[in-house]
């Protein structure tokens, strides 16, 4: 499918929102090929959390629409204090996935880092278990470190609630 990606200003907020819950959380992320729908109940993410997002200076979120100017993809990248590029945020529209617009998304954003930031290396956190995701990753040149990261119950918990007590983050990698 023929993308449009362009950076999200603030007045795309109420969309990327939209966007993001129907794609991690509830029963429309059903229609999608992997869910967050049996590991949390709440929100993944707030609207001061979408804009705080859309308006970091060292950060991007990009956004892809269809030719009717429709959102169907998402993706934030941050440039951190290490030089290392974070990519998270990344959903497509749970009724359009499984065509290719995730992996599009995701060479968008590499290039993006790659050659606005002239970064080298490009990570993600995935849930440890998320096994069919971390393939995807892998499919896509990504290396599962041997880093992992606590996931933040106490943040999470301020937007619902956590259906597993064993969540942490596993760490993988790309260089650019
Ligand atoms: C992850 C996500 C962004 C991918 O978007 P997408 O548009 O479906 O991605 P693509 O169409 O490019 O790729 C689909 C892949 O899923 C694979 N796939 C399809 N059905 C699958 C299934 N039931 N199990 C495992 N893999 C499946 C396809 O084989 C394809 O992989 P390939 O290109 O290597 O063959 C999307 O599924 C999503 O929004 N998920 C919910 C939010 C989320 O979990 N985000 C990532 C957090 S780290």
């Amino acid at each position: 499918m023929s993308l449009t990606f362009r950076k999200a200003d603030p007045s795309d907020v109420p969309s990327v929102l939209t966007l993001v819950e129907s794609a991690y959380r509830g029963d429309t992320s059903r229609k999608g090929w992997t869910t967050e729908a049996d590991i949390f109940s709440g929100d993944r993410i707030t609207a001061p959390g979408v804009l705080a997002k859309i308006t970091d200076p060292c950060g991007a979120v990009l956004l892809g629409h269809d030719s009717a100017g429709a959102l169907v993809t998402c993706a934030e990248i941050l440039r951190r204090d290490d030089g290392v590029v974070y990519f998270g945020m990344f959903a497509v529209d749970p009724e359009r996935q499984g065509g290719g617009i995730g992996r599009q998304t995701l060479e968008r954003a590499e290039a993006y880092a790659r050659e606005e930031w002239n970064s080298t290396l490009i990570e993600m956190s995935v849930i440890w278990f998320r096994d069919e995701l971390i393939a995807w990753y892998v499919r896509r040149g990504y290396r599962k470190t041997k880093e992992t990261k606590p996931f933040p119950y106490a943040e999470q918990l301020k937007n619902g609630g956590v259906l597993r007590d064993d969540l942490y983050f596993a760490v993988l990698d790309k260089e650019l």
